[in-house]
C-alpha cells in the first residue's frame, strides 16, 4: 500500500519522508491557502523532496481552463498528477490529458459510478472522501469496499487512493479493503506508529537495563 501526505507542509514532509514510508503528497487549493504559498513554488518545492506522484489541483471549471492548467501544472515537474474534480469538464479533461500522457487523480468522489466513470476516462489515481461521507452520515468505507471490488473485475490502470483521511482506524481498514493508495494528513501518520504499551514496555526494559549495569 502506498502512503502518501496529505499536506504542502515542507517542514511536516521532511519529517515523515525521514520515516522511509512516504510515496507520495496530495494537495488541493485548501491545503495550499492554509499554507498561504505560491502553488507552483511549493509544488516544485515537494517535487524536490519527494520522488512520487505529487498532486496539483486545478481551479478552473471549464474545460479550456482545466486543460491549460494541468498541462502548465505537468510542465513543472515530471511527477506531477494534475488532479481534476469529478464533473463533466473534469470526465472531459481527464480523458483528454490522459490521451496526452498525462496523469491524473481524479478528486471529488462520492460515489461508486463516479469512480467508474474516472477510471473509462483514464484517471491514473481516483480519489473518493471518505472522512467527508462519514460526516454527513454515511459510511465512507463502504465506498472504498464497493470501488475496490467493482475495478478488481477490470484491468483499467486506475489505483484507489482513499482521501479524506481522519484517523488511523481509517488506514488499516483501507489497507484490508485493499485501497492502493491512502492519503493521510501528518498527525494521522504520526498517530499510526504511537502505543501506551510500547513506550511502557521500553521504560521497564530501559530500567531493568540499568538496574543490572548498577549492580555489576
Ligand atoms: O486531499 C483531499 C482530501 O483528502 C481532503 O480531506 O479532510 O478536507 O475532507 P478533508
Amino acid at each position: 500500500m502506498k502512503f502518501f501526505l496529505d499536506t504542502a507542509n515542507v517542514e511536516e514532509i521532511k519529517k515523515y519522508l525521514a520515516w522511509g514510508v512516504v510515496d507520495g503528497v496530495t494537495t488541493n487549493p485548501s491545503i495550499i491557502a492554509k499554507e498561504g504559498a505560491d502553488l507552483e513554488q511549493r509544488i516544485k518545492e515537494i517535487a524536490a523532496l519527494v520522488d512520487g506522484p505529487i498532486s496539483a489541483e486545478v481551479v478552473s471549471t471549464e474545460l479550456e481552463g482545466m486543460l491549460e492548467e494541468g498541462r502548465k501544472y505537468a510542465a513543472w515537474h515530471k511527477n506531477v498528477y494534475i488532479k481534476l474534480p469529478m464533473t463533466p469538464n473534469g470526465l472531459m479533461a481527464c480523458k483528454k490529458l490522459n490521451d496526452e500522457g498525462y496523469n491524473i487523480n481524479m478528486t471529488l468522489i462520492f460515489s461508486a459510478s463516479q469512480a467508474l466513470l474516472a477510471a473509462k476516462a483514464g484517471a491514473a489515481l481516483i480519489s473518493p472522501f471518505i472522512g467527508r461521507l462519514d460526516d454527513v452520515g454515511q459510511d465512507g468505507m463502504k465506498l472504498i469496499e464497493e470501488i475496490v471490488y467493482m475495478l478488481g473485475n477490470f484491468d483499467y490502470k486506475a489505483e484507489v487512493l482513499t482521501a479524506s483521511v481522519r484517523h488511523p482506524r481509517h488506514v488499516i481498514d483501507a489497507a484490508k479493503l485493499g485501497s492502493h493508495v491512502i492519503t493521510m494528513p501528518p498527525d494521522v501518520l504520526g498517530k499510526l506508529i504511537q502505543h501506551p504499551l510500547t513506550d511502557k514496555g521500553l521504560a521497564i526494559f530501559l530500567a531493568d537495563w540499568e538496574k543490572l549495569q548498577n549492580n555489576k
